[in-house]
This record gives C-alpha cells, structure tokens and sequence, in this order.
C-alpha cells in the first residue's frame, strides 16, 4: 500500500521505514501511527524482509504531535495513546533497529525505546520533555525507559524533561552506539542480522523481551520451551550440518 507518512524502501532483506513529516520534526500523528501499524503488519507477513531499520532524515521524531494533543479529554486521550502500535513494535516477530538523527523526544524516543537496538548519531537530542507540557510520557515509556537504563536514570530524565545528547545518552544505556552515520551503520547491521536463523532470532527475542517481565525460573522455562523447539526446524539441522561441514549455513526460516 502507499504511504503518506512513512516511506518504505526493501532492499537485501531489509526495510527501512523513513519516518516522513519533516516539516513537523516528524512529530507523530494518529496517521503517521496507524501507517506504522498497517507497514509492521506488512512486513511480518513478507518473509523476504527478514529485519527493520526506523529511522528518519535530519529528526528521528520530535513526539506526538502536540496541536493534535491540546482539547484532547482523557478518553480521546487513551484513543489517540500509541500504545497498541508500539507493542505491536516492540514484541515484532524480526529485529528492529532504530538510527537516531537529531530530535529523538517523547513519543519519538518512545518508538525508540520499541526497537531492539539504538544506533544515534553524537549530535542526536534525545528525551522526554512532556513534563514541560503538564503530561508524562504516555506511549510506554515510564515502562520501557527504567527497564533499559534503571529507575533513577529513567525519574530524573522524565521529571526533568531534559534532553541528553549521543555521548552521555551511550553512557546511561539509552542508546546502544554512536555512528557517524547512524542509518548507514543501522542498516549494515539489519543486513548482517537478516542472513540469521529468522526463527531461533524471533525466538530469541521473545525469550529476552520475557526477562524484564517474569522471575527468573519462569524466564528459564520460557528459554528451555523455546530453545528446544528450534531443533523441529530445519535451519538448526542446516546451521550445525554447515559448521560441521566448514561452510556458511544458508538459513531459510523454516
Ligand atoms: N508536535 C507538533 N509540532 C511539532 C512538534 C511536536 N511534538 N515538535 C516540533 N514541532 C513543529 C514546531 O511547532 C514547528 O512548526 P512551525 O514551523 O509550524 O512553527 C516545527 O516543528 C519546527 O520546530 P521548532 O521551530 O520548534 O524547532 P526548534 O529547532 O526551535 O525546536 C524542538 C525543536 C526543541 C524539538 C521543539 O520543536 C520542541 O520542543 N518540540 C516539542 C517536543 C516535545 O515536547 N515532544 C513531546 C511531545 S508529547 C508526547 O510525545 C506524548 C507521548 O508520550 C506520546
């Protein structure tokens, strides 16, 4: 389908999905989101993209869009929340990597927090300013935030709304790693990641995305049902017979 709110390019297993309202700082609204979603739902279904990369030229997303936000009541607010397409990202059957150019604020540094891995640029502004607008982040991030880089890191970022760039964002563990060219460096990475067993990743994913939620005995059983299940597929017979036989495996999703 076309998009007008989003761009998608495929090429050597990987979308990209640009984020596309540059007059805005790609700032999201309701039709940028429900774009990701029908783009997400896409993508999971068309086993030739095997990884995603979400970025957006010069601003990932400077938030939801706040002229959207203003006379909302709080039950248009949960109407307009991003929380469903979000988890949709967060919880996606294949990787998803996020390239951080410029404003990475609210909701926009919320679908980062989504993705699987940060690349941002050294310039890249990024935090949750909503307390600046008598709000708090509202699309998972008071969940996912102190998940990722712990619960006083995560308050003082959120109560302050203050914006961190690229070095001190990698040393708190917001992002992942520096580039120079953060989309370049994503999609080397997508690419790397999509000649990879596309099951034992999904799975893999599910396992690790289960850890923040559950004790640990729970998440070894998740790991043990899981692990186990990936010797009914063929890319583990293919992955052990290629390592035996001193070749590279060529995994099918199957
Ligand atoms: N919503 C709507 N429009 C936005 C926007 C947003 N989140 N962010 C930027 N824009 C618009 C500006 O209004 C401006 O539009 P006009 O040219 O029509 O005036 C345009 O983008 C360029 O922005 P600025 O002129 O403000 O650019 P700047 O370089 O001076 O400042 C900025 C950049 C610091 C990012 C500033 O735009 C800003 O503070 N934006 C808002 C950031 C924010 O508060 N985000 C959180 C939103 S709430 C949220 O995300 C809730 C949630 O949890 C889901």
């Amino acid at each position: 389908m076309s998009y007008e709110n989003i761009i998608i390019r495929n090429e050597n297993n990987v979308a990209v999905i640009n984020l596309n309202r540059p007059k805005s700082l790609n700032a999201l609204n309701s039709e940028m989101v429900a774009e990701l979603d029908k783009a997400f739902g896409e993508i999971a279904a068309d086993p030739e993209v095997r990884a995603v990369v979400i970025t957006g030229e010069k601003n990932f997303a400077a938030g939801a869009d706040i002229t959207n936000m203003v006379e909302l009541s709080p039950e248009e607010a949960r109407a307009f929340a991003f929380t469903a397409t979000f988890n949709k990202i967060a919880d996606f059957p294949k990787p998803v990597i996020a390239a951080i150019e410029g404003f990475a604020l609210g909701g926009g540094m919320e679908l980062a927090l989504c993705c699987d891995i940060r690349i941002a640029a050294s310039g890249a502004k990024m935090g949750f300013p909503e307390i600046n607008l008598g709000i708090f982040p509202g699309a998972g991030g008071t969940q996912r935030l102190p998940r990722l880089i712990g619960v006083s890191k995560a308050k003082r970022l959120i109560f302050t709304g203050a914006m961190v760039k690229g070095g001190p964002a990698l040393e708190m563990g917001l992002v992942d790693t520096l580039a120079e060219n953060p989309l370049e460096e994503a999609v080397k990475l997508a690419e790397e990641l999509a000649g990879k067993a596309p099951i034992a990743l999904k799975l893999a994913k599910e396992c690790i995305n289960s850890a923040g939620d559950v004790d640990l005995q729970t998440g070894g059983k998740i790991e043990a049902i899981n692990w186990s299940g990936l010797f009914a597929t063929a890319d583990q017979r293919e992955g052990m017979r290629a390592f035996i036989e001193k070749r590279k495996p060529v995994f099918t999703g199957k």
